[in-house]
Order: structure tokens, then C-alpha cells, then sequence
């Protein structure tokens, strides 16, 4: 998989990218991550991307020019399955989304600012719009990472048996059941006697039982 990133904040997407398992997947090739400065698009002196929103209005928009000047390089390079652009005002990102996502070959994913892109950009380019949660961050870099770490530890060979994903909470629409490790009492508080008994086909159903519990307790919206 190869992820085009652009964004007026590069070095903000760095260090996501830097440690554990997403350095590891980019390490043993699995994923190819490009950072691109927008105001390398820019023309004038100012490297000017934002300006006032057409109609008045606080708050800055972001100019197509550029962007699309970006896009269309890239474009002219490779064949892009999607073009994702990071706004609260998209779809929300869950686990299904990001196993779609992780079966792409090419992606770019735009980080908007300030109120966000000219609309022109989503007309002509975004094939995709996703959302990390209703609340408004600064931008949407730390939304391009959440997604990439999402996406890219599904892609095989990226996570070894330890770290499946196919446990993961929601793979299943089911939260997680609860887990422990050593020691198996501490301040009085035991670990539960069936996962000491080495009874697996037990543990399982242990397991499953939990998960079913813990997820009509919490989120009984994942159920229906
Ligand atoms: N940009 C700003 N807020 C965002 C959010 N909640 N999700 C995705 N991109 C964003």
C-alpha cells in the first residue's frame, strides 16, 4: 500500500510514523508513506494556501489552487483508489471503513485547516469523506494518523500472531473481554479461576461470554 499524505503541517505526521508498529510495516516494505508539504504548491513569495471565505465570515478557508496543483501530480504518477479528505463533517471512521480502506492499493489523504477546503476541492477530487468523532480538531493531521494506524496494522503481515487483529474489539462487532498477565493475585485481587484451569474450549466460551456482556453493558448500539 502506498499513502500520499498532504498537509500544510508535515512535521506533525512524522512521528506516528516513527516508532513501533507502523515504522515496522514501513521498515519491512508493507506501506510507503509520503509527506507533502502544501505550500510547496504555492506560487507567490508568501506561499500563501488559505484566504477569506467568499460571502464574509470569521475563520480562513483553503484555496483549491494548491491543493489541486498536488493532487494532479500525483494523479499524473499512479492510479489512486481514493482521495480521502480528513473533516468532522464526514463519515465516521470505524472498523468496517478501515478494512475497506486497508484492501486499497493507492490512497491520498488531504488534512484540511481553519474552516476547512474550498468546496471545489471535494467536487472535483475527494472521493471520500471521514470523520474521527464529533468533536473539531486543529486539523486534520492527527485524523490522518488515527486512520493510518487503523488501516495499516490490518494489512498482512504487519501484525505477528501476539498482535492479531482478528481479536481485535469491534473485529466482530464485539467489544474485548477483559484480559490479565502475571501475577496472578496481586493486592488480593485474583485473576479469573478458568483462565489458570488450561481448559481451552472453556476459556473460549469464558471469553465469548465476556465479550457479550461487556459489549450489551457498554455499547448496546454495536448489537443491533
Ligand atoms: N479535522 C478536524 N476535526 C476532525 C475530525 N473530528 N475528524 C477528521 N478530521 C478532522
Amino acid at each position: 500500500m502506498r499513502i500520499d499524505i498532504i498537509t500544510v503541517l508535515p512535521e506533525l505526521l512524522k512521528s506516528p510514523f516513527e516508532a513501533s508498529i507502523l515504522k515496522r510495516a514501513i521498515e519491512k516494505d508493507l506501506v510507503e508513506i509520503h509527506l507533502h508539504n502544501l505550500r510547496d504548491y504555492t506560487s507567490g513569495n508568501y506561499k500563501q494556501v488559505d484566504d477569506y471565505q467568499f460571502g464574509g465570515g470569521a475563520g480562513m478557508v483553503m484555496m483549491i489552487e494548491p491543493i489541486d496543483k498536488c493532487i494532479s501530480h500525483l494523479k499524473a504518477e499512479r492510479e489512486y483508489d481514493e482521495v480521502i479528505y480528513m473533516t468532522p463533517d464526514g463519515e465516521s471512521l470505524n472498523q468496517g471503513i478501515a478494512n475497506q480502506i486497508s484492501l486499497k492499493e493507492n490512497l491520498i489523504i488531504l488534512c484540511g485547516h481553519y474552516k476547512g477546503v474550498d468546496q471545489r476541492v471535494r467536487d472535483m477530487h475527494v472521493t471520500r469523506e471521514i470523520s474521527i468523532g464529533d468533536y473539531v480538531l486543529s486539523g486534520g493531521e492527527l485524523a490522518a494518523a488515527v486512520l493510518c494506524d487503523a488501516v495499516i496494522r490490518l494489512l498482512p503481515g504487519v501484525l505477528n500472531d501476539e498482535t492479531s487483529a482478528l481479536t481485535d474489539t469491534f473485529q466482530d462487532n464485539l467489544l474485548a473481554p477483559p484480559v490479565y498477565t502475571r501475577p496472578s493475585e496481586y493486592k488480593g485481587m485474583e485473576v479469573p479461576k478458568i483462565l489458570l484451569s488450561g481448559d481451552f474450549p472453556k476459556i473460549e466460551k469464558w471469553r465469548e461470554e465476556q465479550a457479550l456482556e461487556r459489549t450489551q453493558k457498554r455499547r448496546p448500539d454495536l448489537l443491533q
